[in-house]
């Protein structure tokens, strides 16, 4: 529940946007492992090694990060929705269907406080009916306007090369591992 983006399912039953509806990772992480033996790889509000170790230790075979690598150089990502990621404007983000009928997590802007409390959950259709009024808002220069796609851990967001963020959570998760007496990790950095 704590992953930027639209979430994997296609839920269509407004009940199950609940917040008590959507497991955390660390419990989800957990109930998966006791249930089948295949590899996980755990996703959602990962921002430090430190909490890759975490998913490692709950029985994660990796962890995969998405808001973390947004407002790197490489990311293409608007640089609109890059600036909003650490602007106490945008204070905290939601699951909305605001901009596709799909749950997805953004920041909290204007587009979601007017539209998220009756958008309806019929997706791809709302997505098209959108479209044109976030692109509107890009060229306008107006992130109350877009869709501002966001994981939980936004504020952590470190503007860094890739690859020096792939060597800095490394280090993180390493020394993560070692502060708990864990097994050198297995974590797989994406
Ligand atoms: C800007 C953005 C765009 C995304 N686009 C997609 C997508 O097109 N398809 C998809 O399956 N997941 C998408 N995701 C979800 C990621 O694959 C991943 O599950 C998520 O970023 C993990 O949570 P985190 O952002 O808190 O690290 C997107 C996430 C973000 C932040």
């Amino acid at each position: 529940m704590e992953a930027g983006g639209h979430q994997g399912g296609f839920r269509n039953d407004p009940a199950d946007d609940a917040p008590g509806a959507v497991l955390g990772l660390l419990s989800l992480v957990a109930l998966v492992r006791e249930t089948v033996q295949i590899p996980i790889i755990a996703a959602g509000g990962l921002m430090r090694g430190s909490q890759i170790a975490a998913v490692l230790a709950a029985g994660a075979a990796a962890g995969q990060l998405g808001t973390a690598f947004l407002v790197c150089p490489e990311s293409g990502a608007n640089g609109l929705h890059k600036a909003a990621m650490t602007d106490p404007l945008f204070g905290r983000t939601e699951l909305t269907r605001a901009f596709s009928g799909r749950p997805a997590r953004g920041l909290v802007n204007r587009f979601i406080r007017d539209h998220g409390p009756y958008a309806p959950a019929v997706y791809p259709q709302l997505h098209h009916l959108t479209s044109g009024l976030r692109k509107a808002a890009a060229k306008e220069g107006d992130p109350q306007g877009m869709a501002l796609w966001a994981g939980q851990g936004h504020r952590l967001a470190r503007e860094l090369p890739a690859a020096r963020m792939v060597e800095t959570l490394a280090v993180e998760l390493s020394a993560a591992g070692s502060a708990y007496g864990l097994q050198a990790p297995r974590g797989v950095v994406s």
